[in-house]
């Protein structure tokens, strides 16, 4: 954690769990915490204040998320002063449960309600149990600098929209994160162009859904007349700030990502070449199902359109396997899918039912859990094997690297990312650089996770 400062009153522990955008609040819930006397400890040991951001999205997630809880009512036991709260998705879920029954934290608090955090701590501290997670339809915590935490200094992640509108039928993020909401994008600016002067040199615009982002300046224009700011728009402002810092999103919907957007990509050397664009099956009845409001077809044009606009694109995937009634015959819909894409990487999940979501209502959770690990195995093959593909078709090109810092094999070599978000990893010997460089390194080798080069000498 970046801020072991011992000028604060109180020491605070913070672990997160799930997406980036946990990740991103936990920093917000930092700064917070900053300015009401508790700095960071990395020790949870001597933590006055633990706190777990947790996430609902898989029942592997959460169970995780209590398992940590157990160790930490157990160094609770030597430190009867020490508070426990839980963060994030899980608190909207389990507030009951964690609070009432099982007695397993002391505060309970929604991703929409870290405001409220230092009122809550006091509650806490007088014994009373303190919750709040009332979902909100305007906090984007716009106002709040974020403080970075086990940042490396060079990439960072600014949050531009919070919530989620879409309804997957698998998703239970709509329910824990409330409805979609925009953040005001003279502020996303700003903490871009603050990090840029911090000397970071990229930054990952985050949302649930970044496409459908969409802010109303009121009285923008010198006549008074209002503007919009699409997410086109918003990617053209962020980029402009510096040629030198890059910018990149997270998390694109297939169905909202326009051309106007591929387009403001191809205008701009430093947004990243690099979508990812979650599938979740290759079978327009499962699609159907699920949800996601488009078609196999429609998909596999999108992809085209990508490839068309955007040549050098890198483009990944989240895949689920073994939903609801899913065939032997949709699952290699999804295979074919995959292979037609040709993904550099994906992220691959088997279908966890999440109570409370449309899928759980409707449908029945029918796959036994040997043909979800069959078929989701076939899927990570399959990954591993368009992954080596594309990073082979890469020998012998050159790229531009952002230095991230030491590769985490040897610290003999650094390791930075492409523009496609590839890792790369390149002897220090080759020349003198520091992390936050961009070089050139030619790509010599290659595992199924990286690509290994050589700087090129200016
Ligand atoms: N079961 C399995 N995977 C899920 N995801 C979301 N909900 C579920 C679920 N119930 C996956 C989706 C989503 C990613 C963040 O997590 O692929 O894109
Ligand atoms: Fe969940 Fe779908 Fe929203 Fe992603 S787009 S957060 S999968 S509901």
């Amino acid at each position: 954690m970046a801020v072991e400062n011992p000028g604060y009153r109180k020491k605070f522990y913070i672990e997160s769990y799930g997406c980036a955008m946990n990740f991103s609040d936990s920093e917000i819930v930092a700064s917070i915490l900053n300015d009401n006397g508790f700095g960071a400890t990395r020790n949870f040991e001597e933590a006055d204040l633990v706190l777990l951001n947790t996430c609902s999205i898989r029942e592997k997630a959460e169970q995780t998320v209590r398992s940590r809880l157990h160790i930490f009512r157990q160094v609770k036991q030597s430190r009867p002063g020490m508070l426990i709260g839980v963060l994030g998705c899980m608190a909207e879920r389990l507030k009951e449960k964690f609070l009432e029954e099982e007695r397993l934290v002391d505060m309970v608090v929604g991703p929409d309600a870290y405001r409220t955090l230092p009122g809550l701590i006091g509650e806490a501290e007088t014994g009373q149990k303190a919750v709040n997670v009332l979902l909100s339809r305007e906090e984007t915590y716009a106002d709040i600098s974020p403080v970075r935490l086990d940042s490396n200094g060079v990439a960072a992640f600014v949050s531009i929209m919070r919530g989620c509108n879409n309804m997957c039928s698998f998703c239970v993020v709509p329910f824990t994160r409330g409805r979609e909401r925009s953040r005001d994008a003279v502020s996303i600016v700003r903490e871009c162009r603050d990090l840029f002067h911090r000397g970071y040199r990229e930054v990952t615009l985050l949302g649930q859904n970044v496409d459908s982002y969409y802010w109303m300046e009121e009285g923008g224009l010198p006549d008074a007349s209002d503007t919009v700011v699409t997410f086109a728009g918003l990617l053209e402002k962020v980029a402009s700030i510096d040629p030198s810092l890059r910018v990149r999103f997270s998390t694109s919907h297939p169905k909202d990502i326009t051309d106007e957007v591929l387009y403001t990509i191809a205008r701009h050397e430093n947004i990243c070449r690099y979508i990812h664009l979650p599938v979740q099956s290759g079978s327009t009845r499962i699609l159907q199902l699920m949800n996601r409001t488009y078609t196999r077809e429609w998909y596999l044009a999108k992809i085209d359109r990508i490839r068309s606009i955007l040549p050098d694109c890198g483009l990944s995937t989240d895949i689920i396997a073994g939903f609801c009634s899913e065939t032997d015959e949709d699952h290699r819909d999804s295979l074919t899918l995959m292979e037609y894409a040709r993904y550099d990487m994906s992220y691959m999940f088997f279908y966890s039912e999440r109570p409370g979501t449309l899928a759980a209502r409707r449908y029945r959770d029918d796959i036994p859990e040997e043909a979800k690990r069959k078929r989701l195995d076939e899927i990570v093959k399959l990954q591993n094997r368009l992954s080596l593909e594309s990073n082979r078709g890469d020998i012998g090109k050159t790229f531009e690297i952002l230095i991230e810092g030491d590769s985490k094999k040897s610290a003999a070599d650094w390791k930075g990312r492409s523009s496609q978000n590839k890792v790369v990893v390149f002897p220090k010997t080759d020349g003198s650089y520091q992390k936050g460089d961009y070089v050139r390194v030619k790509v010599v080798d290659c595992t199924g996770a990286t690509l290994i080069g050589r700087a090129l000498l200016h």
